[in-house]
């Protein structure tokens, strides 16, 4: 199966529907079919169209109708004949489709309809017999699984880069240290690897909400046909094998008018653009010379058009706003399965924009980032001396006199004082002389100095999970082994 279908194969003239030309029949155009007095309506032919977007769909269109006649032929609903026309055909129209030069058409509403459409005009006969025991509505919820299982698959490759470069990251700058934050009040120090491994986890986590959402689309629809089954002695398990579903999907009904697996998947793109929108937060302060905590590198910045001195941060803030528009689209699907009867409603044709552009944003934004956090550089002095201000060492003079004996609340309000005493001295802790931090507590000696740097504090919490270098370094190792024993 083609892992990169084209995303735009269709060039279709671009007629705006207005009531002017809606309303009347076109001339020439043929009915829907002998039930039908007059033909479709211009302006409604252009509404329920499709085909301007689900064209994307065809290489997937056209493998599923492959198993199908395969399988028809095999149990004798087919001849051999037929089947070999058919895959003679489709092996044309495929080229046709790859090389732009297929003619696609609205007159054949959607991908199932054209590719039907140009079957029958190159073999014939056989074309015409292809939708035996099948349904638009078993073929399309096939044809989205199958692009989606793909797209997720890609996506799974541009999440692991992207851990992949935080892991770099958290591996180069294990021992850098910058102040964490809380309320983005200085808070604590912690080594620059530790805050990229956060985006680690998170990353890692949507993985396997993608893998878990890949497990429960991988279920083939065909069979159900329009809602019901179908007569034939169809072999769904064949069909399933060849197309390479782990089973069927158990109910023919649900089979055709579920699109909950769309759903998962959004929300699980959802998710991860919610992660990456906080890192690009943090990466656009970060690279503002307030903070100065990033240089990010020239190639993936902007300039002013005005303002000569600006290299502005273009490509997080467009991440960061891309998680709108991702968001949205999950809501657009909550919205659109909503209150449907079942089985299959035309409201599900309204499913594919939302879904594609999801995959689209998805992907670009997880590849630009993958580049983007690949060739950042931390600015090693400047998150240090970030750590220095604001008192971030407080707990661990807290926690310094507790190992003294004093119990923790009491420790907590000296060094409160303690704090208030040097805000008015404009100095940090470490800078107020022996004597006076012991007016605070008795219990402070001058092995008190080395847990007041950030360095002390950083070093000593080294639990697993801590922000000690050595823990740093050991997770990073811990995380290349995850990401070397996944497997799809
Ligand atoms: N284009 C339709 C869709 O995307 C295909 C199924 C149409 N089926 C029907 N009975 N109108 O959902």
């Amino acid at each position: 199966m083609a892992r990169k279908a084209a995303r735009n194969p269709v060039k279709l003239s671009r007629k705006k529907i207005t009531p002017a030309n809606g309303g009347k029949p076109a001339g020439s155009a043929a009915k829907w079919s002998g039930r039908f007095t007059e033909p479709v309506d211009e302006l409604v032919k252009r509404f329920t169209a499709s085909v301007s977007f689900d064209a994307r769909l065809a290489p997937y269109d056209i493998a599923g109708s492959i198993a199908h006649a395969r399988m028809l032929a095999a149990r004798g609903v087919l001849s051999a004949g037929d089947l070999a026309d058919i895959e003679r055909g489709m092996a044309k129209i495929r080229e046709e489709i790859a090389s732009g030069n297929f003619n696609w058409s609205i007159d054949a509403e959607d991908v199932h309809l054209n590719i039907e459409r140009r079957l029958t005009a190159l073999v014939g006969d056989a074309g015409k017999r292809l939708h035996t025991g099948r349904s638009r509505n078993d073929q399309v919820a096939t044809d989205i699984r199958l692009w989606l299982r793909d797209q997720i698959d890609r996506i799974d490759d541009r999440l692991a880069d992207l851990q992949d470069a935080l892991v770099s990251q958290a591996e180069r700058h294990a021992a850098v240290v910058m102040p964490g934050f809380t309320h983005l009040q200085p808070a604590q120090p912690v080594s620059f690897g530790h805050h990229m491994l956060a985006y680690f986890e998170m990353l890692d986590r949507d993985r396997e909400r993608f893998t878990d959402c890949r497990s429960r689309l991988n279920r083939l629809p065909l069979g159900a046909a329009a809602l019901a089954g179908t007569s034939y002695p169809i072999d769904r398990a064949q069909v399933a094998r060849e197309l390479l579903f782990d089973g069927l999907c158990a109910n023919s009904l649900d089979a055709v008018s579920d699109r909950d697996f769309a759903i998962e998947f959004c929300h699980a793109a959802a998710l991860t653009m919610v992660h990456l929108s906080r890192f690009c937060e943090e990466l656009v302060l970060w690279a503002s010379p307030r903070f100065g905590f990033i240089n990010l590198p020239d190639r993936f910045c902007t300039g002013s058009s005005i303002m000569p001195q600006k290299k502005n941060p273009d490509v997080p803030e467009l991440v960061r706003g891309k998680s709108g528009r991702v968001v949205g689209h999950l809501m657009a699907l909550l919205t659109l399965m909503k209150s449907q009867p079942l089985a299959y409603n035309k409201d599900n044709q309204e499913d594919k924009e939302p879904l594609f552009d999801t995959a689209d944003t998805l992907d670009s934004c997880l590849a630009v980032m993958a580049g983007l956090v690949a060739d950042m550089t931390p600015m090693v002095a400047s998150m240090r001396s970030a750590a220095l201000e604001g008192f971030t060492t407080a707990t661990d003079l807290a926690d310094y006199l507790v190992r003294k004996g004093m119990p923790f609340r009491d420790a907590h309000e000296a060094v409160a004082l303690a704090v208030k005493e040097a805000e008015s001295r404009h100095c940090d802790l470490s800078g107020l002389p022996l004597a006076d931090l012991r007016k605070f507590a008795a219990a402070i000696n001058d092995d008190v100095f080395a847990v007041l740097t950030p360095e002390g504090s950083m070093h000593s919490r080294r639990h697993p999970g801590g922000t000690a270098p050595a823990q740093v370094r050991a997770a990073a190792a811990r995380a290349r082994q995850r990401m070397k024993r996944r497997v799809r």
